[in-house]
């Protein structure tokens, strides 16, 4: 039968009580928020059930009795050239790729072997925090261009990343589509930016992972296609993951078309054997990439009017927040300092008051306090509880306060 809310009978109303899994969204609450009868719309998974093409392959894996030692399997790279070429248009060869366990400690390793310590790394905040954290803690200088929020939503600051650019830096950490704003680059956007990087021999780190959950018609360019140059100039990082709600499966991959970057950064990879496939990472990513069209179709339709949904809600009775309209992924960047709260004041009204948990836009670094990231890859009941919980403590706020 079909779903009300699909065009596919995949049921993304149902909800799915994650507690006692050790999922980090309830699980991690108590230490994180300081109690846990909160309704979790934090960490960058979905409430939805992983896809029963994924869950049934890996369990006819799992009906064999031996998991010993692994090579990667032959379907594993086609699946993936084969996906980028069908949705990205994007002609990936099968040498650029390689597996990694997880795309920030990618970008982990990537700093490492291309860079020293003490080297300038520039970011865009607000912006995803280990873009932030993991080349902090490795010791390099984390530089700032911030982004500028216009009527059109979030921009780059290209005369400012110029004069950045001057100063030295060895790499850029991209987030394309960008987290927390989710904003969709233009191609022109990141063609500029490849210029402007190459002109100063700044590597471009391009992380893609919510590149394949594009709403409202949005599209998405890989950094690599925008231009020959940057193509030559960047390592791009992506994986199934947040498309087909398997976070935990650790299942990304790296493309790095420039054979000088790529030989250097490969070697390294394999000197350490990081750059092989775990046993479910590669049955999982096959499974999503040979089998999953038409679910990241229905998921997006689910997405679209959940992101509507809230949209319409907030605008309708929560006037002094706004949605950033999202191009792209589960995530919503609220910016709420029109409520003229302090940061604790404004943590308490969605904590205390609300009994919700969201992602704090201050941890998102410069530009981002007063903002909040609302997770909306939930069943769309649960979506409509939290925005009442959060109305009804907004009324008392400003029932107190007068
Ligand atoms: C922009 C971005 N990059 C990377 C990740 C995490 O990727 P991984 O789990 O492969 O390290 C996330 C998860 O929220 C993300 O939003």
């Amino acid at each position: 039968m079909t779903h009300p809310h699909t065009t596919e009978p995949y049921n993304f109303d149902k909800i799915i009580n994650r507690r006692g899994t050790h999922a980090l969204k309830t699980d991690a609450l108590l230490t994180r928020f300081g109690k846990t009868n909160l309704i979790p719309l934090w960490v960058a998974d979905m409430d939805f059930a992983t896809p029963p093409f994924i869950t049934e392959a890996l369990k006819k894996r799992i009906n064999h009795p031996i998991f010993g030692y692994t090579q990667e399997s032959p379907g594993y790279r086609p699946a993936i050239t084969q996906w980028l070429k069908r949705l990205h248009n994007w002609n990936v060869d099968p040498e650029w790729l390689t597996y990694i366990p997880g795309i920030v400690k990618g970008i982990g390793l990537a700093i490492n072997t291309l860079t020293n310590p003490k080297d300038n790394i520039i970011i865009q905040p607000p912006v995803y925090y280990p873009f932030q954290t993991v080349p902090q803690n490795n010791q390099r200088t984390v530089i700032h261009n911030p982004l500028k929020l216009t009527p059109d939503g979030y921009q780059m600051d290209f005369p400012q990343l110029e004069h950045t650019l001057t100063q030295g830096a060895k790499a850029l950490i991209l987030s394309n589509p960008h987290n927390p704003s989710g904003t969709v680059w233009t191609r022109d956007t990141l063609a500029t930016l490849a210029d402007l990087c190459a002109k100063h021999h700044t590597l471009v780190i391009s992380d893609e992972i919510h590149a394949d959950m594009t709403l409202f018609q949005h599209r998405h360019t890989p950094f690599a296609t925008a231009s020959n140059t940057a193509a030559q100039n960047s390592i791009t990082f992506a994986a199934p993951s947040k498309t087909f709600n398997i976070p935990g499966i650790i299942s990304s991959f790296a493309i790095v078309p420039n054979e000088t970057i790529r030989t250097r950064f490969y070697t390294w990879l394999k000197a350490n054997e990081l750059n092989t496939p775990n046993l479910f990472a590669a049955i999982a990513t096959e499974a999503a990439y040979t089998k999953g069209w038409k679910w990241r179709k229905a998921l997006i339709e689910y997405l679209e009017k959940n992101a509507q949904f809230t949209t319409q809600y907030i605008t309708e009775h929560l006037p002094n927040i706004h949605v950033i309209p999202p191009q792209a992924s589960f995530l919503i960047w609220l910016d709420c300092r029109d409520l003229h709260l302090s940061h604790h004041d404004l943590i308490d009204l969605f904590v205390n008051r609300a009994g919700l948990a969201l992602n704090d836009g201050e941890t998102f670094g410069p530009g981002g306090s007063g903002f909040m990231r609302l997770n909306i890859g939930t069943p769309q009941s649960i979506l409509k509880k939290a925005l009442q919980q959060l109305l009804k403590a907004n009324k008392g706020l400003r029932t107190h306060h007068t």
